[in-house]
């Protein structure tokens, strides 16, 4: 079973390889996050956890998630091979360390654990914007096969597997900055359209993960201030007339998502 989370597509990209080869069930966040979040697992079965990085960090939804997990039998669940793969545009930091004691808080372990570099996705500082055509491209060949060797290590449910990219300082940068970031910049307070450009085909709100957008098709979008947004950008990314902007920080950006708008 592969419980995932993903914004632009790089995440999903990688979770469906994973389905596919390693034919497993393929669970999105959240479509089942207002549930009961009880799953039974077959004998022997992997469990994958699977999510991109924000801020140095799991994002929000997907340690919430693991905290309401329910599987059953959790005597049984502990001796299944566990792994958690994350994407990010550059480092983790130790996000890997609050998948660990999330998974710890129900008696689980990851057996594995891997990061793949992939397209940028996050727009929202003045100094960040998405990559060049040439870097995404690069990334991306360099994912494919790292992927290929992760899912190696996952069919042969090889264990002790720490392959992570972390970056400098990573200490400081998943627990006071991520620690910022998660306080201050995971927020929809900023997003606003440009009605000039709003063509009001409700393509935002329909790929937004967690509904946090009200209108769309036939009216202008807003955003519900309700502490539900994470900030993926993925609302920006997939607008076709970049008619959504993040206060004055997204003004001449670049605009990124991979593979189908929909599941
Ligand atoms: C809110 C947010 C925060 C991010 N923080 C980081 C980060 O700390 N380190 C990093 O390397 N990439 C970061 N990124 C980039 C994403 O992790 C990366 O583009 C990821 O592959 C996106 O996955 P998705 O397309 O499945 O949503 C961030 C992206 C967003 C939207
Ligand atoms: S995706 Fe863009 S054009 Fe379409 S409704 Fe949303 S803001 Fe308007
Ligand atoms: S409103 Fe936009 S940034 Fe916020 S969760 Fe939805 S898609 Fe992501």
């Amino acid at each position: 079973m592969i419980f995932y989370f993903s914004g632009t597509g790089n995440t999903r990209w990688a979770a469906k390889a994973l389905e596919q080869q390693l034919n497993e069930e393929l669970i999105y966040i959240p479509d089942v996050m207002n549930g009961d979040c009880k799953f039974r697992l077959k004998e022997d079965e992997m469990i994958g956890f699977v999510f991109p990085i924000h801020g140095w960090r799991p994002p929000q939804i997907v340690r919430r998630f693991i905290r309401k997990l329910r599987l059953e039998d959790v005597e049984a669940a502990s001796h299944h091979y566990v792994y958690a793969l994350c994407s990010a545009g550059d480092s983790i930091g130790l996000a890997m360390d609050y998948i660990e004691r999330e998974l710890a808080d129900k008696q689980l372990q990851a057996d594995a654990e891997f990061s793949l570099i992939m397209p940028e996705s996050y727009v929202g500082l003045p100094f960040m914007d998405v990559d060049s055509k040439e870097r995404e491209t690069a990334k991306k060949k360099q994912a494919e096969a790292d992927l290929a060797a992760f899912i190696d290590d996952i069919r042969n449910r090889r264990t002790g597997i720490r392959k992570l990219k972390k970056g400098p300082i990573p200490g400081f940068f998943s627990g006071p900055v991520g620690g910022f970031f998660e306080k201050h910049l995971i927020t929809d307070k900023p997003f606003h359209v440009v009605s000039s450009r709003c063509v009001k085909c409700g393509i935002c709100a329909d790929v937004c993960p967690t509904h946090d957008i009200i209108g769309g098709l036939g009216s202008e979008p807003q955003w519900k201030h309700e502490g539900d947004c994470l900030s993926c950008f993925t609302c920006y990314h997939h607008c076709p007339h970049h008619a959504i902007e993040y206060g004055g920080r997204t003004k001449h950006k670049g605009q990124y998502f991979f593979g189908r708008t929909r599941r």
